[in-house]
């Protein structure tokens, strides 16, 4: 089938950056993307770039372009998906707050919602393209849904996940490691694969296209994010054996990663991975595994939660323990609350564990981040504690760094901008209060530096 027409619902981290790239390399391909949100929508059709819903370098840039010639941002779903001959479902697929497999299980009531959405208003063929993350044999619960309501129109299902990181988004976007496309071994289902194909091919050379069957594709993606949050707990974990055996994780970190099996990517050592994908997906692929008797297989991979869990507390313990034993002052600085550098995404990151254990303990917070805006680090925290009233005595937001340490023993550092690195280090020692303490809870500063301006350097592991 020619695709003129993509619609994609959900305009989120992933719909958005998505269909801008699709739609910059495709000029002749209209592409809408749809949302329930009509803020969101607003905001991805402000003429201030700067205020687009999603921060990402470079993102601006292609919206800037192609905004207006093919690319479009719509609350009228039924229309784009009645106009289309491909619609992308990228909705949020979050952790089950209840019923069945509460805590574990993907929520699958969004794209179930697109699905009877589609069904119901498509008149013509459609190829549906599953792009969130969903456990696997989703694509048939789909098909179930789209083919009992509407026996008229032939559905064919594909599975395309993605794997940009945060951050990074238009360049995994723009040069992609590789694209799979999962779908039916039919005639049909070998047509539809080879449309989505063509799009593709506008810019990622064709041997970085691996086309799979529908179950292996959906189980590819929480494969690799399985695989990435492991390495990352792996080294974590050693981190804390660093610390009782005096060798330095950074030291054992670059020794691991140059022997070119194992490679040296997602071996930095941190307070705890965050973001919105690594722990719902790993709980998904623990519920999948236990569900069906393999408890074994769900304990090895619901362990690399128990690290990172263990490696946030303690962190916040360290903290925690140095102001009662040297009687300090109550007041820390965090300096960082998205998840990762380049990112106002915040979450499950690491931040709001922390700030929550050290409220819990009575300590009081001064909060800056570069991009994170006051009202989201008061969202996340009434969302983790529901007590606004604590949060609000607790926290103080700062919209710059030397505000934010003012008169404060310690400094932790939560995420790892390089704005951190750069900052005249001198200067804010000058500020504190003595003696003063930096914990870098993502090992990003100078430890030699810092120590011979006069702080007392505490990393990961070392
Ligand atoms: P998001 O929450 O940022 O965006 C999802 C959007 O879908 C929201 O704006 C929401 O309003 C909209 N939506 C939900 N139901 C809808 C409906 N019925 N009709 C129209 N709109 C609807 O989520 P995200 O981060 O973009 O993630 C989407 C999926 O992609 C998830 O499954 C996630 O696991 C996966 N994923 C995310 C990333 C990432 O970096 N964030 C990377 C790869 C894969
Ligand atoms: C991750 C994957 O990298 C993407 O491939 C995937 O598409 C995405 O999840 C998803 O499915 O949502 P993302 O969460 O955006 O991307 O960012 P990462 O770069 O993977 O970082 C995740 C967390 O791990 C961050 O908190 C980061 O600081 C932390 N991290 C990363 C470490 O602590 N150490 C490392 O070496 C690397």
């Amino acid at each position: 089938m020619k695709v003129n027409n993509i619609c994609c619902i959900g305009a989120g981290y992933v719909g958005g950056p998505t269909m801008a790239v699709i739609a910059q390399k495709n000029p002749d391909i209209k592409v809408t993307v749809v949302d329930i949100n009509e803020k969101r929508i607003d905001a991805w059709n402000s003429n201030n770039f700067d205020e687009l819903p999603i921060y990402e370098p470079g993102l601006s840039d292609v919206v800037k372009k192609a905004r207006g010639r093919n690319l479009f941002f719509s609350t009228d779903i039924n229309s784009a998906i009645i106009d289309s001959e491909m619609i992308f479902i990228s909705v949020n697929t979050p952790t089950k707050t209840s019923g069945e497999g509460k805590g574990f299980a993907a929520d699958l009531k969004y794209i179930e919602s697109c699905a009877n959405q589609i069904a119901e208003v498509s008149k013509t063929d459609k190829i549906i393209v599953e792009k969130s993350t969903v456990p696997v044999r989703t694509s048939e619960k789909i098909k179930k849904i789209l083919n009992s309501k509407n026996k008229s129109i032939d559905f064919q299902i594909l599975s395309n996940p993605e794997f940009l990181a945060e951050g990074t988004a238009m360049r995994d976007l723009q040069i992609p490691d590789r694209v799979i496309i999962g779908g039916d071994n039919t005639k049909k289902g070998n047509e539809a694969i080879q449309s989505l194909v063509e799009i593709y091919s506008s810019w990622v050379p064709k041997k970085n296209i691996l086309t799979t069957n529908l179950w292996s594709s959906e189980l590819s993606k929480l494969t690799a994010n399985a695989f990435l949050a492991q390495r990352i707990s792996s080294i974590n974990s050693l981190s804390e054996l660093c610390e009782e055996t005096g060798a330095d994780i950074e030291e054992v970190s670059k020794a691991v990663g140059m022997d070119s099996r194992i490679g040296n990517s997602f071996l930095k050592t941190s307070v705890g991975f965050g973001g919105s994908c690594f722990q719902k997906d790993i709980l998904n692929l623990v519920y999948i595994s236990r569900s069906i008797g393999l408890e074994k297989v769900a304990n090895y991979w619901e362990q690399i939660l128990i690290i990172n869990k263990h490696q946030r507390d303690r962190f916040a313990n360290k903290i925690y323990s140095l102001i009662n034993k040297e009687s300090l002052n109550k007041n820390v600085c965090i300096l960082g609350w998205a998840f990762k550098k380049d990112t106002n995404d915040t979450r499950e990151s690491a931040a709001i564990y922390v700030a929550n254990n050290l409220i819990k303990s009575n300590i009081y917070l001064n909060v800056y981040d570069p991009k994170v805006k006051e009202s989201q680090i008061f969202f996340d925290m009434n969302y983790i504690n529901g007590n606004d009233k604590k949060n609000k005595e607790h926290i103080s937001i700062y919209n710059n760094p030397i505000d934010c340490i003012h008169k404060t023993n310690i400094i932790a550092i939560l995420t790892e901008w390089d704005e951190f690195k750069d900052y005249d280090w001198k200067n804010l020692y000058k500020k504190m209060s003595k003696p003063a303490y930096i914990f870098d809870g993502r090992n990003i500063l100078d430890k030699v530096k810092l120590e011979s301006i006069g702080f007392n350097y505490i990393g990961l592991g070392r």
